[in-house]
């Protein structure tokens, strides 16, 4: 165990109990640790330590955010890869409407509702008030690829409607439009995987990223009846397993 040091000398105040503190509390900036134990609060010479310890221990949080939004690429990933499996069968009877509709309701659910969202009203949002412009470059075509998305969804639900109704033709229209959206995704979460998070990563401001990671994982559980784990992670393992090739 490490040897408890005097961090604060102005008021005698320990090591030990600064990070007691930041971890009961899930303390994330400075200013929450001065009011809490009145360190740094005196000639300040202590701040720097106080940083130190705040981002040593904070330090697994601040990587969260970004690994929840990529571990959710990966499912979709999964789900795209399912979905082009059951849509390229050659015998059109061999394919089961019910999975391509639980498949739809999964992207419009996980892949937009829980994943995009959290890309568009919290990283994005950050990213855009530490420096990146929402009108140009990566932001605005991230945004663009989600609602492009979102179109080809539209008109693959349009079609299920009129198959279900007896109208064979409009297959095309639900085959089509869900691979065109496969394709489009696949080159969106790579662009995020490889570009725009590391970027996030680099301008976004620790404490503001470990409060992202917190109100992500809080978000998931909270989701109704649990169904971000129960049901959608559910599905990809279901469906993984039946469309194993
Ligand atoms: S050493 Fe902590 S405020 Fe002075
Ligand atoms: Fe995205
Ligand atoms: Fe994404």
């Amino acid at each position: 165990m490490d040897e408890d040091i005097e961090i604060c000398k102005c008021l005698g105040i320990m090591k030990s109990e600064i990070v007691k503190t930041i971890k009961d509390k899930g303390l994330q900036t400075l200013e929450k640790v001065q009011d809490e134990t009145n360190a740094g609060t005196v000639c300040g010479s202590c701040i720097p330590d106080i940083e130190d310890i705040l981002k040593e221990i904070n330090k697994k949080n601040i990587m969260k955010a970004i690994e929840i939004l990529v571990k959710e690429h990966e499912s979709i990933l999964k789900i795209i890869e399912i979905t082009t499996t059951i849509l390229k069968k050659k015998d059109k009877a061999e394919i089961n409407i019910v999975h391509v509709e639980m498949i739809i309701d999964f992207i419009k659910n996980f892949a937009d509702k829980y994943h995009h969202l959290k890309e568009e009203d919290r990283l994005f949002i950050e990213m855009e008030k530490h420096g990146m412009s929402r009108e140009g470059g990566p932001i605005a075509v991230m945004l663009f690829e989600h609602n492009e998305g979102r179109n080809y969804i539209k008109q693959a639900v349009e079609g299920i409607e009129k198959f279900k109704q007896g109208d064979d033709a409009s297959f095309d229209q639900i085959k089509e439009n869900l691979l065109a959206y496969c394709t489009l995704l696949t080159n969106h979460i790579a662009k995020e995987n490889n570009i725009l998070y590391p970027m996030s990563e680099r301008i976004i401001p620790a404490n503001v990223l470990s409060a992202m990671s917190d109100d992500f994982e809080k978000s998931n559980a909270k989701t109704p009846n649990n169904e971000y784990y129960d049901k959608y992670l559910k599905l990809v393992e279901d469906f993984s397993e039946i469309y194993r090739n």
